[in-house]
C-alpha cells in the first residue's frame, strides 16, 4: 500500500493541541506529532474496538509483549523477558516516576541540555535538582564532554536521563559515546534512565543502540523507556512502555506507580499491538518522506535563509534552528509568531544553550513546510528593510 503524505489534512476544529493553541493564521510546527493519517492498520484496529461498543478496564492485548520482544531482538538484539516490559500511559509519566521512585528529595538528576523540557522542569516539580552539563556545539552538530559530565556528578546525583536519539540536538549517539556514558555512570553507581522515544524515527546511515545492551551490568542499571507515538503518529492515544530489566528495580517502580499511574486505555493498547505488528510498511515509507523533507529544509535554509543555521539531523523530525547570526532583536520564537505567522517552539524551553535558537517541526506536508519557510523569508527579509 502507497501512503500519500502530502494530501492536506485539516486538522483545524479537530480539538488539536497542535492546531488550536495559536490564531487560525498561523502555521503551527511545534508540538511534536505529525500531520499524517496513522498506519491503516492502526485505524482498522481502533475501528474494531469502536464497534464492540464497550469500553471497560483492560489489559494488555495478550500478543503485545511478544511483538515487542520480537522487535527489540530483531531491531537490536535485545532479548528481554515478558516480564521485564511494564507498560505506561506516557514517556513523561514514566520519566517523573523515575524521579520520584529512583531518587530522593535532596537528590540530583543528570541532563543533557539543550534537552526536551520535562528533563529540567520535572525534577524540580518532584523536589529534585537538576545538574545540566550541556552537550557542547561541534560545528553543525553536538557532541560530548566526557570530563565536564563526569566532573559535574556529586554524591547526590542519582539518576542520568538519557535522551537518545536526542530531541531537539538530533543526534543518534554511537556505540562509543554510549559506553563512555554508561561507564561513568555505573564508575558513580547512577541509575541510567533512557528516553528513547524517538529510536523508530532514525535516518539512513545512522543506527540507534539501546544504552541497555551494552552489556548486563548496564541493562541492570538502566530503566529504557519507549513508546509507539511518535514513531506511528498515536500520541493522544497514550500508550507507552519501560523496560526494566532489574527485578528490584522493577519492584519499586511499580510499587511507586500504585494508584498514580493509570493504567494504559483500550484505545491505546489496541492501537500499540496494530502499529508494532502490522505498521512497518507506513514506518519505511514516512521516514522516506521525513527524510525528504529534512533535506528541503537544509537545502532551503543554506540557500534562502543564510541568517539561520540547521543543526544536522541524524534522527527525529524536530529541526534545531541557529538563528543568532540571523540579526532578530529579542526571542526568534516570538519574532517569527509576530512576523511570519509561524508557530515553533522557543529554544529557551531546552535550557542551557538554548538562547536564540527554536525547534521546528517539519512533519507535515512538503507544501506547507515551503509555505511556512516562504513565510520566515518574507519576516527576515523585513528586518533590514
Ligand atoms: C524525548 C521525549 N520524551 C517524551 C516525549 C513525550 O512522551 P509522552 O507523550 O509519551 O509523555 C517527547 C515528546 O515530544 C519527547 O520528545
Amino acid at each position: 500500500m502507497k501512503y500519500d503524505f502530502d494530501q492536506e489534512i485539516e486538522r483545524k476544529g479537530t480539538d488539536s493541541h497542535k492546531w488550536q493553541k495559536y490564531a487560525d493564521n498561523v502555521i503551527p510546527l511545534w508540538v511534536a506529532d505529525m500531520d499524517f493519517v496513522s498506519p491503516q492498520s492502526v485505524i482498522e484496529a481502533l475501528h474494531w474496538r469502536v464497534d464492540q461498543g464497550v469500553f471497560g478496564y483492560t489489559r494488555a492485548p495478550r500478543d503485545l509483549a511478544p511483538v515487542i520482544q520480537e522487535r527489540l531482538k530483531r531491531l537490536y538484539g535485545w532479548e528481554i523477558r515478558e516480564e521485564d516490559i511494564v507498560y505506561l500511559p506516557g514517556v513523561v509519566s514514566g520519566l517523573n516516576l523515575a524521579f520520584q521512585v529512583f531518587a530522593g528529595s535532596q537528590d540530583a538528576v543528570l541532563v543533557q541540555p539543550p534537552v526536551y523540557s520535562h528533563f529540567i522542569r520535572d525534577p524540580l516539580l518532584r523536589g529534585r535538582s537538576v545538574i545540566d552539563p550541556p552537550l557542547i556545539e561541534k560545528n553543525d552538530t553536538y557532541g560530548i564532554d566526557f570530563d565536564a559530565f563526569e566532573k559535574s556528578i556529586t554524591d547526590r546525583t542519582k539518576i542520568f536521563v538519557l535522551c537518545n536519539p536526542h530531541n531537539p540536538a538530533g543526534r543518534v549517539f554511537t556505540r562509543e559515546e554510549l559506553e563512555r556514558l554508561a561507564q561513568i555512570c555505573l564508575r558513580h553507581n547512577i541509575l541510567i534512565c533512557s528516553d528513547e522515544i524517538h529510536c523508530d524515527l532514525v535516518y539512513p546511515g545512522f543506527r540507534h543502540i539501546p544504552i541497555a545492551t551494552l552489556g548486563r551490568e548496564v541493562e541492570e542499571r538502566t530503566v529504557t523507556l519507549m513508546a509507539p507515538s511518535k514513531t506511528f503518529n498515536v500520541p493522544g492515544l497514550g500508550c507507552a512502555f519501560a523496560v526494566i530489566r532489574n527485578e528490584a528495580l522493577r519492584e519499586m517502580w511499580n510499587s511507586g506507580s500504585q494508584g498514580l499511574i493509570p493504567h494504559v486505555n483500550i484505545m491505546g493498547f489496541t492501537a500499540a499491538l496494530a502499529a508494532y505488528r502490522d505498521g512497518q510498511e507506513w514506518l519505511d515509507q514516512v521516514i522516506s518522506y521525513l527524510d525528504g523533507n529534512r533535506d528541503f529544509l537544509m537545502q532551503y535554509t543554506k540557500e534562502r535563509l543564510p541568517g539561520l543555521r540547521m543543526k544536522r539531523m541524524e534522527a527525529t523530525y524536530l529541526a534545531w534552528l541557529d538563528c543568532r547570526q540571523s540579526g532578530i532583536l529579542g526571542n526568534p520564537f516570538d519574532f517569527f509568531l509576530r512576523k511570519a505567522k509561524v508557530a515553533l517552539n522557543d529554544g529557551t524551553e531546552y535550557g542551557k544553550g538554548g538562547e536564540g535558537f527554536v525547534r521546528l517541526n517539519f512533519a507535515c506536508t512538503r507544501r506547507r513546510l515551503a509555505e511556512a519557510l516562504e513565510r520566515i523569508t518574507h519576516a527576515l527579509q523585513q528586518i533590514n528593510v
